[in-house]
């Protein structure tokens, strides 16, 4: 394959309206702008102890099915961090461990968060997919009760993972049953939650499947990631682990004065599901860049996305002007690999225009 000539960008096809950079990069749903909107109207008491945010507690409760803990956040570390914290509160002792996989965002993105804030140790176990098995869970066991070591109290997984995989129902039960066996609990990373739900079925009986009937014992639900203007909901399923929750929130700085902007955003969100929906429409986008470039010469397209994100590697030449022409991130650049993200803004027009950009490059 041959290096582009330097004018080949200026006979690119026009660059799609939204980016494939990340779903971080999506605006707001409208939805979501005209519920904050409607939430600005006079005085409405703070820290959560106002309208949208006792709807937004019966909300989460309707689709759990089930008397949640709902403790709203402003963002997905801070999600992290107050589940993290409140369930490490609930179990004896400050010298316990978070056990995730090598690339969970807790372990790599959170510049240390819960190592500075919580003062645990993650024991980030090596993983191809991101996913844990039950096994690698279980070979934990050796350390417990060994002075020398920090003592597991956590499993925490992400849903669908930093890589796009998904775990099954079964191996979330799978992953939770040895978890309490060994006397652990499980978090649940689910900052795209949405799309894990969509992929898994799209509906509240697959959301509550792999979660509240797994076994999973608390959720840093997302928002952002499908249209929120920036909230998360940390997701007690498990009363017990929620003990204490509203003082840590405080404690870790995650406690909004004015809950009802957080609120309302989750409001609009889960009316009608359409945070499913969003899942739904972003994961199948993603299906379709994927079929719509597989094949071309240079691109190895990878695996069908299970949710809204593709992994491809690129012929090395085609990386940087694609990336000038519509911007999105190096993923591993020792194997060429690329990160291509669809949003819930995400349009068919933008999938066509992006492929057509890779075919027009790809020759
Ligand atoms: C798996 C996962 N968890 C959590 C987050 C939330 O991070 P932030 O603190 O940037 O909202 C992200 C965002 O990229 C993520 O991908």
């Amino acid at each position: 394959m041959t290096a582009p000539a330097p004018d080949l960008l200026d006979t690119m096809p026009p660059p799609p309206q939204r980016s494939f950079a990340s779903d971080n990069a999506a605006g707001a749903h409208p939805a979501v702008m005209d519920a904050v909107v409607a939430a600005n109207d006079g005085h409405a008491l703070a820290y959560g102890s106002d309208a949208a945010t006792a709807r937004c507690e019966e909300l989460f409760r309707e689709l759990f099915d089930a008397d949640v803990t709902i403790r709203l956040a402003f963002n997905g570390t801070g999600a992290n961090i107050v589940a993290l914290a409140t369930m490490m509160a609930s179990r004896p002792g400050p010298h316990q461990a978070v056990i995730c996989s090598e690339w969970a965002h807790i372990n790599v993105d959170e510049t240390g968060a819960p190592e500075r804030i919580l003062a645990t140790k993650l024991i980030d176990l090596p993983s191809a997919d991101a996913k844990l098995s039950p096994e690698q869970i279980r070979e934990q066991a050796h350390v417990q009760g060994v002075v020398h070591h920090a003592q597991p109290g956590i499993v925490s997984i992400t849903q669908p993972t930093e890589l796009g995989t998904l775990y099954s129902v079964k191996e979330i039960r799978a992953v939770c049953d040895t978890a309490h066996d060994m006397g652990l609990l499980v978090h649940v990373d689910g900052a795209r939650i949405a799309n894990a739900t969509a992929a898994l079925g799209g509906t509240r009986e697959a959301l509550r499947a792999m979660t509240i009937e797994a076994g999973v014992d608390a959720i840093s639900f997302g928002g952002t990631k499908i249209g929120a203007l920036g909230a998360e909901a940390v997701v007690f399923l498990n009363p017990t682990a929620a003990t204490g929750s509203e003082f840590i929130r405080k404690q870790v700085t995650q406690l909004a004065s004015k809950m009802r902007y957080l609120a309302a955003q989750f409001n609009a969100l889960l009316a009608d599901d359409l945070w499913l929906q969003l899942g739904v429409q972003a994961n199948g986008l993603a299906r379709t860049l994927h079929a719509q470039v597989a094949g071309l010469p240079g691109v190895d397209a990878g695996p069908t996305p299970a949710v809204n994100s593709i992994f491809p590697c690129l012929a090395p030449e085609l990386i940087k002007p694609l990336q000038q022409w519509s911007f999105f991130w190096d993923w591993d650049p020792s194997i060429n690999q690329v990160r291509w993200m669809t949003g819930w803004d995400t349009t068919p027009d933008d999938v066509a225009a992006f492929a057509a950009g890779v075919r027009h490059l790809t020759g």
